[in-house]
């Protein structure tokens, strides 16, 4: 792979996923200087230089000036709304015209997350195993729909909601209550006007990423998360309250089974359509009796996945994005610990409905001391005052790697109890039906 050995790097994102992905760019040898847009993230300002230009798609053409001007050769693009509004297209061009690497697809690539309707439509094209559904525009059609059923089905926001679009009721009345939400009161504002009506599916669930670069594709070991708000997966759906890695419930037989029935399909039908996609594919996967189904599409490394994913990695991630960007992924080999990573999220008081801000936090740096854990930020501020406050839904994300998942998550939740702040909210049962593996 045609690699420079000093790489100038631009991180888009302000979220635990990217202080962890800040983490894993600065512990690279062939890091020049990192740059990020999120510098007010005070996980990410201890490792990055700030952005002097609006990091907004409105006036998109500075930062890809401030690309040109730092010589940045690889921008990479943490979350799915820069992803959806197409940054990847416009950054990848530099002023001369010449090419830019960007892990990340462009816009047409994350329509797979960004339009729950369309990801159907490439799964039926590619003969993807998914939970069967069908797309609304008209509130009247859903109520008249549901009516006339038995069994209970899932309401989908189709557009972008932060995790929070897709609603598991327990009665359709429920369902027709949350469609009328999104459709005539604009819960999720334009992403719910559209809903998907799905068949309800039961199993356990993965969460499988794969590294694509427009040829190849590379599977990362298996993760599962916890996506629901409270204790033994009840309450309203979250962005994710907390993840473990390896996933042990699913073996490799059944990992090649995603690999070919799922993640070569759609890479194949991403190809068809003449669509470039650089960057990750995320498969929510549900281990039905009937075998892996597909729940969503999420074209982004996963928040909290991301956490424990690069807090095993032992390979260089600018190397492995490099390769991503560069269409060189079969020239790499990936390396993981053979450790395990749990992840608890923190979250604060409100989340994910109407989260407050403000609270202070204390007892990070203690968490931070205990051997194998690492904090990442996420709503945090740090004030003037050297005081840490929250500022956002989810705020902290706790990870500890160890020899097991039961040390991992010992040592995670050790961290958790050092740290305190009003109203914070936090599963205790993070990886705790995670077979302990020896
Ligand atoms: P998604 O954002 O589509 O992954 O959905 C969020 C969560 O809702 C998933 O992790 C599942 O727990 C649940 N879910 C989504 N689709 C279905 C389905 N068809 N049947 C049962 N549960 C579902
Ligand atoms: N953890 C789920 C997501 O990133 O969408």
């Amino acid at each position: 792979m045609n690699i420079p050995d000093s790489i100038n790097v631009l991180l888009i994102g302000g979220g635990a996923r990217e202080h962890a992905l800040a983490m894993g760019l600065a512990r690279s040898g062939r890091l020049g200087t990192l740059y990020a847009t999120h510098m007010e993230n005070p996980g990410i300002a201890k490792l990055a230089q700030g952005v002097d230009v609006p990091a907004t798609g409105k006036e998109l053409y500075r930062l890809v000036q401030f690309c040109d001007r730092k010589n940045i050769e690889l921008v990479v693009i943490g979350p799915e709304d820069p992803l959806a509004e197409g940054w990847g297209d416009t950054l990848c061009k530099k002023a001369d015209g010449s090419a830019r690497l960007v892990f990340g697809p462009g816009a047409k690539g994350a329509q797979l997350e960004a339009d729950k309707a369309y990801a159907k439509q490439m799964m039926r094209a590619a003969s993807v195993p998914t939970a069967e559904g069908r797309v609304f525009d008209h509130f009247s059609h859903v109520e008249e729909y549901l009516k006339t059923r038995d069994e209970v089905y899932v309401i989908k926001a189709t557009g972008l909601a932060k995790g929070k679009g897709v609603i598991v009721p327990t009665t359709n009345e429920e369902g027709i209550k949350a469609a009328r939400d999104m459709m005539e009161k604009g819960a999720f504002g334009g992403a719910g006007k559209r809903i998907l009506v799905e068949e309800k599916i039961a199993g356990t669930e993965v969460s499988v990423l794969a590294l694509l670069d427009g040829h190849n594709i590379l599977v990362l070991p298996p993760c599962q998360d916890h996506k629901r708000l409270g204790e033994g997966d009840t309450g309203p759906n979250t962005g994710g309250m907390g993840a473990f890695c390896p996933a042990q419930t699913i073996d490799d037989a059944t990992m090649q089974q995603i690999e070919s029935e799922v993640l070569v399909p759609i890479a194949d039908v991403l190809r068809r359509d003449e669509i470039d996609f650089r960057g990750v594919l995320y498969a929510g996967i549900m281990l039905t009796p009937a075998g892996p189904k597909v729940l969503e599409f999420n074209v982004r490394f996963g928040d909290p996945e991301c956490q424990p994913l690069i807090t095993r990695l032992e390979s260089d991630l600018i190397e492995l994005l490099w390769a991503t960007a560069s269409g060189s992924l079969d020239e790499v080999e990936v390396k993981f610990s053979s450790q395990a990573a749990v992840c608890v999220v923190l979250a604060s008081k409100g989340y994910p409905q109407a989260p407050e801000s403000g609270a202070v936090i204390t007892g990070v740096e203690e968490a931070q001391a205990i051997e194998g854990v690492t904090v990442f930020h996420a709503g945090t501020k740090l004030l003037d005052n050297g005081f840490l406050v929250t500022s956002g839904g989810r705020v902290l994300s706790v990870t500890g790697l160890g020899d097991t998942i039961e040390q991992a998550r010992e040592r995670a939740y050790q961290g958790v109890e050092k740290i305190h702040f009003e109203g914070m909210q936090v599963r205790t049962d993070i990886a705790h039906d995670a077979p302990v593996h020896s």
